[in-house]
């Protein structure tokens, strides 16, 4: 059961598309919550308008302001698509909701990590947005056992996502303040055209955070996927999906890594106490 969240730094380098084949092809039981504040584009967009709207952030907000939700979760989630076995914590519609749900980072970071869903724990892939939107899930971020930042290639991206690297590793460190916070953060390239500008190890270097994974630019698949309308058939065989497969595995590999040793450097504690280290 891990907490896992995607998030980009500038533009739109694919969070939703990547969330969703992630848990397509997920090894274990898996829920998408849905917590970009600006736009949940997986009910009109992957589920072509078939989901459920009730079923999400907003009814789950509306259950907050009046009672506690930690036995509520799992009423309002839905497949992730029909027939998927991954589920679905749908999000907002629109920028105007999101002050409606922010209330619920806070529970929802303690809850999500440890989700029971039909009786299974899940792991759970969210859809962060944009870290710099208002009304970002930042306490999911804290608290989440891998933040994945994805980025394109381009030096624009690169110097973006550098930027957003110096935000996530201060939010991680104060949910951890004795861990290193680069352990709990990764980034992925994700090509905004064909041709590369960047490759995976430069970025890397510049980024100084681990680049587990590259998704190819796939006009195809890629491009389709949210809107599910010209998918070719066999899909899931396709270069693209391979991409996600070879992700998938990555940040199994990334998240099984025995914890570093803990940061006491700047800590002076009181003789004859213990190393008050919080590791992973
Ligand atoms: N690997 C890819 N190759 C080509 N186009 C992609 C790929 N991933 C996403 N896209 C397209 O890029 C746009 C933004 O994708 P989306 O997943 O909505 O990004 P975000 O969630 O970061 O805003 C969409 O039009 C989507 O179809
Ligand atoms: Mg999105």
């Amino acid at each position: 059961m891990v907490m896992i969240c995607l998030v980009s730094a500038k533009n739109a380098p694919g969070v939703t598309t990547t969330t969703v084949a992630l848990a397509e092809i997920w090894p274990r039981p898996v829920l998408v919550a849905e917590c970009d504040p600006r736009y949940g584009d997986i009910l009109a967009g992957y589920q072509q308008g078939t989901g459920d709207m009730t079923k999400g952030l907003l009814g789950l907000a509306a259950i907050h302001q009046r009672s506690d939700i930690t036995q509520q979760v799992y009423n309002f989630v839905q497949p992730l698509s029909p027939g998927s076995e991954a589920r679905l914590l749908a999000g907002i519609q629109v920028p105007a909701q999101a002050a409606g749900v922010a209330a619920l980072w806070e529970p929802l970071s303690h809850l999500l990590p440890s989700l029971i869903v039909k009786r299974r724990p899940v792991d759970v892939l969210v859809d962060c947005g944009s870290l710099h939107s208002p009304h970002a899930p930042l306490p999911l971020i804290r608290n989440a056992d891998l933040v994945l930042l994805l980025t394109g290639d381009h030096l624009e991206h690169i110097r973006a996502a550098h930027d957003a690297v110096q935000t996530l590793t201060t939010h991680l460190m104060a949910a951890r303040p004795y861990a290193d916070p680069r352990w709990r953060l990764a980034a992925v390239v994700r090509p905004s055209a064909a041709q590369r500008h960047n490759n995976r190890k430069a970025i890397q270097h510049t980024l100084e955070v681990d680049t587990i994974a590259e998704v190819r630019h796939d006009e195809r698949v890629g491009a389709e996927l949210l809107g599910r309308r010209h998918l070719p058939g066999g899909y899931l065989r396709s270069a693209y999906m391979r991409d996600v497969k070879i992700l998938q595995a990555s940040i199994d590999q990334q998240l099984s890594r025995p914890a570093p040793a803990a940061r006491t450097g700047h800590l002076s504690l009181p003789a004859g106490h213990g190393e008050a280290a919080h590791v992973g």
